[in-house]
């Protein structure tokens, strides 16, 4: 398999596929899982709070086919006996076919996941994984969460890995020099009117890579990204072709 095609929020036409590469991924690591675990699988991936996205990939015939999956549900208090905790994404799922693993899809699909929770509110995540698992381990590491420092034994040891979320980050594309902050925040629609830019820049409320600035008319460059009121866009500034 070769190219990652497409990220995408799943459906219960998934279902199949899914439970396919989940599978074949658990086979590869010598696992067999028996019916019931089946079903309360394809139980977890029907949910109506589920919420999946599926990475397709294309084979070498062209055809396309579900490679991988994450799935997130709302996060319970104690260790997952406890009531929904407010703002908190549990990972329930992550698994990339065999064929496709090493190729980006498993930190593309732990992306495309945060980037999917954010507009329903969920704020963190957190995810446990067995302690020897060593490409999981990697995976979120690469993603940038870290260990909690919590264990369990959940049929062998496991240790949680947690992580803030970040608003999903658009890309807005401007032909030349790039723009000035300013200039930006009305492109982007993140305000409507220069006078609630002055207001939202006044109230430290935008920041720049991170950084709070107050400064309407700092020019910004290719490939800065800029957050304000819960969203986040990244300029992209395509330079001209030479006359
Ligand atoms: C864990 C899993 C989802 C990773 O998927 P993947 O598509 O191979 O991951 P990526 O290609 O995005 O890898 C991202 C990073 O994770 C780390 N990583 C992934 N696989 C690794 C491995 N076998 N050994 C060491 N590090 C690994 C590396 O840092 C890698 O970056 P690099 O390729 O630039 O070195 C996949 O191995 C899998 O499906 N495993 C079986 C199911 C499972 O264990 N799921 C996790 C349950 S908590």
């Amino acid at each position: 398999m070769r190219g990652v095609l497409e990220l995408r929020a799943g459906t219960t036409d998934d279902v199949e596929e899914v439970v396919a590469v989940w599978r074949a991924a658990q086979g590869a690591r010598g696992q067999r899982p028996a019916a019931s675990r089946i079903a309360r699988v394809v139980d977890k991936l029907t949910a109506p709070d589920a919420l999946l996205v599926v990475g397709e990939l294309e084979d070498d015939d062209g055809a396309t086919q579900v490679a991988g999956f994450a799935l997130g549900e709302p996060g319970r208090a104690d260790d997952g006996t406890g009531d929904v905790e407010a703002e908190l994404l549990h990972v329930t799922m992550l698994s990339v076919a065999p064929g496709a693993q090493r190729q980006g899809l498993g930190s593309a699909l732990v992306e495309a996941l945060a980037d999917a929770a954010w507009p329903l509110g969920y704020r963190r995540l957190h995810v446990w994984t067995r302690t020897d698992n060593t490409p999981a381990h990697g995976l979120y590491e690469a993603c940038g969460l870290e260990l909690s420092g919590r264990e369990q034994d959940l049929a062998g040891p496991v240790v949680q890995y947690v992580a803030e979320l970040e608003p999903p980050v658009r890309d807005v594309v401007v032909t030349g020099q790039g723009l000035r902050l300013g200039q930006l925040l009305k492109l982007a629609g993140l305000v409507d009117t220069g006078a609630q830019a002055k207001e939202l820049l006044a109230a430290s409320g935008v920041q720049v890579d991170g950084e709070v600035e107050l400064r309407r008319g700092r020019q910004l460059v290719d490939d800065e990204v800029v957050t304000a009121r819960d969203q986040s866009v990244r300029l992209i500034v395509d330079a001209p072709p030479p006359t």
